[in-house]
């Protein structure tokens, strides 16, 4: 684990910057859903956070693409880059900035950078021959393509042959220097298998790669010659940087730099690990400036098992998972069944079960018989029993002591799914808890101190469970914590932050008999699966 994360006050991140020739996917949504947790963690913790996120839009493929709609790319965009806002408010993403990248200041930052690599002498003028995919806005070698020229990313598009004059960055410069950053920051790409493409590919020498395109208008002309196109990549990348200026702020890259710079994570899928842990730092390094601490590239989304795509006819439309099934579910569901990293699938079936199983059943019914119990025999306060009075063996405080350290080296490592279940061990305990001690009885018995503790025991538990699962599922932890009589509302962060510090609500024992209860009502409600399923 990264030892600056640890101590640092801020914390940046970002997402990639999404192509607008389409509405978002749930790739996209995937990354920023996780994206968003780490930053709502990262807050909890009392940091200052910085979430990125964007839109790509220009180069040949969003170009080709309005103009086969019969629009400007301009208004195209525009329309497609508000797709991606809505989106991100179903999903409740809390995002710090929004950058486009055909803003009029991030132009100017992409001068002042280009100016600066162009000074550096790693700008050249060359011939480009080579296979190009448009869906990737990438060259590709020969040996990498499929059977008739086709990408292996998007096999059904032949990749198209170029030929022509253009600007390259001077790429094969950096091969030592880029080794030298992976083997002093192992941390720099993860995981480790990604890390390990990555080696692979730089150890079998870097070509440079050109930077600007004739034939294509969509994008920022090249400084030094307008007759040329600045590369999408090249332009896309910087936005991370423009995104760091405040509002109002003058356009420059020392402006840029001042506040939140270097970032600390950037989040990807695995198919633009190469962009970004290699020839992002490649450019970094040739303008001068320091490095971001950490690139994770997680997996690819199926459904149902299968490659997802248009073609295939199997899309899976994240506006309408969301609006069918509610934002917390959503995130629940890729947070804690796919492990961040790893390739992942989507289940309808699945998805329902796994919800209703974590979610309505085990925490939901948790809360709901709990505060059940305590109206009945405490009266609707909090039992009387203090934390000192429960000794550390007990079976849920055991858990919940060790919980909240376990749950943030999750949550450090961007582990979302060790998160979620080390969470549902203590919410399966508890339920199995109650089971076992039957309050019922003990109350029949005349018992009161014993049913006391047992439920003191189980609503402290809820309330931690509540507290963790915060970053992933908002809206039902606050829901749990205003029933358990906190004004605590998760999506307000700085006041969470404040009101409910990680050092002390990540711990077991927090509640006390001065806690007011709310009124009791269903957290999650169980998803009845839909008669065709
Ligand atoms: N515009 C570039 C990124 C520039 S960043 C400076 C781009 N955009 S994209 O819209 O095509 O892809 C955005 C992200 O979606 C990528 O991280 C990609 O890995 C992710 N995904 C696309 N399809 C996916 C799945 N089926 N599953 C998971 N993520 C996927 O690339």
């Amino acid at each position: 684990m990264n030892q600056v994360n640890r101590t640092q006050k801020t914390f940046a991140l970002t997402t990639p910057l999404y192509y607008v020739n389409d509405l978002p996917h749930i790739g996209s949504a995937y990354t920023t859903m996780a994206a968003d947790v780490e930053a709502r963690f990262q807050r909890l913790l009392g940091r200052r956070v910085l979430l990125i996120t964007g839109t790509d839009e220009h180069g040949q493929k969003i170009q080709r693409t309005a103009e086969s709609k019969g629009r400007s790319p301009q208004s195209f965009s525009d329309e497609m880059s508000a797709g991606f806002v809505s989106l991100w408010q179903l999903l409740n993403i809390q995002y710090d900035r929004f950058i486009r990248t055909t803003a009029p200041r991030h132009e100017v930052l992409v001068k002042e950078f280009f100016q600066r690599v162009w000074e550096a002498g790693d700008i050249y003028q060359g011939q480009q021959k080579g296979w190009y995919c448009v869906s990737c806005e990438e060259f590709k070698e020969e040996r990498e393509l499929l059977e008739g020229h086709r990408c292996p990313l998007h096999p059904n598009k032949e990749v198209e042959w170029r030929d022509e004059q253009n600007y390259f960055f001077r790429l094969s410069k950096y091969q030592e220097k880029l080794q030298k950053l992976y083997h002093s920051q192992p941390d720099f790409i993860q995981p480790d298998s990604r890390r390990n493409e990555v080696l692979n590919f730089v150890n079998q020498g870097l070509q440079d790669f050109s930077i600007s395109r004739v034939n294509v208008d969509w994008g920022f002309p090249v400084p030094v010659d307008p007759n040329h196109t600045l590369y999408v990549w090249f332009d896309a990348l910087l936005g991370y940087i423009t995104a760091l200026l405040e509002p109002d702020e003058e356009p420059t890259l020392e402006n840029a730099l001042a506040k939140w710079w270097p970032i600390n994570l950037h989040l990807i899928g695995k198919d633009i690990l190469r962009f970004h842990a290699v020839y992002w730092p490649a450019m970094l390094m040739s303008a001068g400036l320091s490095l971001p601490e950490r690139v994770f590239g997680h997996g690819f989304l199926t459904k149902d098992g299968q490659k997802m795509g248009k073609s295939l006819g199997n899309t899976l439309d994240p506006i309408g998972l969301v609006k069918r099934y509610g934002s917390d579910a959503v995130r629940y569901y890729f947070l804690k069944e796919i492990e961040f990293g790893k390739d992942g699938d989507f289940n309808e079936s699945r998805f329902i079960n796994v919800v209703n199983a974590d979610l309505a059943n085990d925490l939901g019914n948790l809360l709901n018989r709990t505060l059940n119990m305590v109206k009945k025999y405490c009266a609707n306060n909090v039992p009387t029993t203090t934390n000192e009075n429960i000794p550390i063996e007990h079976p849920l405080k055991a858990i919940g002591l060790r919980l909240g350290e376990q749950v943030k080296h999750a949550y450090e490592a961007l582990a979302f799914n060790h998160a979620c279940e080390a969470i549902l061990l203590l919410v399966q305990a508890s339920n199995k808890f109650i089971d076992e001690q039957a309050p019922w009885s003990l109350y029949k018995q005349g018992q009161i101190q014993a049913v006391e503790q047992v439920l003191y025991a189980v609503l402290e538990s809820v309330r931690l469970a509540a507290y963790l699962l915060s970053p992933i599922i908002p809206d039902t932890s606050s829901d749990i914590y205003q029933q358990l009589g906190y004004g605590i509302n998760f999506n307000q962060q700085i006041e969470t932050a404040t009101a409910a510090p990680f050092a002390i609500h990540s711990t077991w024992g927090v509640l006390t008999n001065q806690q007011k209860l709310g009124e009791a009502r269903p957290v999650f409600k169980r998803i009845e699966p839909a008669k065709n399923n």
